[in-house]
């Protein structure tokens, strides 16, 4: 098991990584100082193949466990869903030191989180993030959310987890493009951040795909240490938490523009290379190195094209994002691999160029 730990001003936190560690809960949770009640906030889909695991494991170790279930899907980020698990935590006498686990991707974490965070002011939040998305990616920085109508994320708060269980054996379960979905966000915190860890995703590609567990645990774990520094040093996402938005620029277009039909990472990882292509074009990232990116994406399964959008309904999907400050795209851009950097001086040229390839 490996350990990282989030350093912040108001408070800090464990994340826990490894093989086995969801069984191991109970004790972790005993060992934070908590005991009584615990809620769990999970989906029918991941309570069916780790609710039992985690529930044993809790009561093994005294706690009494409620079991809060909510549909599967992105739709339930929302208050409506938020408002029903309120009136039920008041129902089971949830008290303001009853914390709330969130076992799940990144739906369940950013809603049980949004719920933990509001409901009785504040309730302690254990992240148990079942994707991999969620364990390298979301259930890390303590941004909580649920959607409003079109607006995504745009109802939320800063609120850190006190502990996270990332147990990588649960990503057996899942499918292929879940797992692609995340390796893109891996991809992106090396590329940003660490050109050595690139080389290692370059070099084992193939056995993470393949879920190697010693392998899978090492890259979860580089993920979360390179996503635990930039959120130590911008918790508040006022400046250098910006790199983490690398190819979602670009991404986020291509998600709207194709009308959310399109897989979050995919819709990245295109953004990603569109990204470096630019950062290229204006003479930083070498071509050797737009080569090596591409084909890392590539064997990752993702794809580098854009399939049948058309630029024009791009660049207004673009001009709309919410990265546009005062009237500006801001861009995140490579000046090597392993170095980002965020400007708002990319020309919409540019970027058209880069759509096309
Ligand atoms: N808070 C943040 O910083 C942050 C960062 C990135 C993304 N997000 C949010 O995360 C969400 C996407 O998260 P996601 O990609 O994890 O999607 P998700 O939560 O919808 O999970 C994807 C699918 O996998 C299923 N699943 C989960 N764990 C499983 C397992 N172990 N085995 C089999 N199936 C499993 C889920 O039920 C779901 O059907 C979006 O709402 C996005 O806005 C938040």
């Amino acid at each position: 098991m490996r350990k990282v730990k989030v350093r912040l001003n108001t408070s800090s936190y464990e994340i826990h990584i490894g093989s086995g560690v969801l069984r191991h809960t109970g004790h972790q949770l005993k060992e934070n100082g908590f005991s009584g009640k615990v809620v769990i906030i999970t989906n029918p889909i991941v309570k069916k193949l780790y609710g039992n695991a985690l529930k044993q494991s809790l009561t093994r170790d005294g706690f009494k466990v409620i079991t809060l279930e909510v549909p599967d899907g992105e739709e339930q980020k929302s208050l409506e869903t938020a408002g029903s698990l309120y009136h039920e935590l008041t129902e089971h006498y949830a008290e303001r030191t009853t914390p709330i686990l969130a076992l799940g991707g990144g739906v369940i974490g950013d809603l049980a989180g949004f719920v933990a965070a509001t409901y009785l002011r504040g309730v302690p939040l254990v992240q148990i993030p079942t994707t991999l998305l969620a364990q390298v990616d979301s259930s890390i920085g303590g941004k909580v959310a649920v959607n409003h109508g079109q607006l995504k994320n745009k109802i939320g708060a800063f609120y850190q987890p006190r502990l996270v269980i990332t147990d990588i054996d649960t990503l057996k379960t899942l499918a292929a493009k879940e797992l692609a979905n995340g390796l893109a966000e891996v991809i992106k915190s090396a590329v940003i951040r660490d050109k050595e860890f690139f080389a290692y995703l370059e070099a084992n590609l193939d056995q993470i795909k393949s879920l190697d567990a010693r392998l899978v645990e090492e890259i979860v774990f580089r993920s979360v240490r390179i996503k635990a520094e930039i959120v130590e040093k911008d918790e508040r996402d006022l400046g250098l938490r910006g790199i983490l938005n690398y190819g979602h620029t670009i991404g986020h277009a291509i998600e709207s523009a194709s009308d959310f039909k399109m897989e979050h990472g995919e819709a990245i990882a295109i953004g990603m290379l569109a990204a470096g292509r630019i950062s290229n074009q204006l003479g930083m990232l070498d071509q050797n190195e737009l080569n090596r990116l591409k084909c890392v994406i590539e064997r990752a399964d993702l794809p580098t094209e854009i399939p049948g959008l058309q630029v024009k309904r791009l660049l207004q999907a673009i001009k709309h994002d919410k990265k546009i400050l005062e009237g500006k795209i801001r861009f995140v851009l490579l000046t090597s691999i392993g170095e980002a950097y965020i400007t708002d001086e990319v020309s919409p040229s540019l970027i058209e160029q880069a759509l096309v390839g």
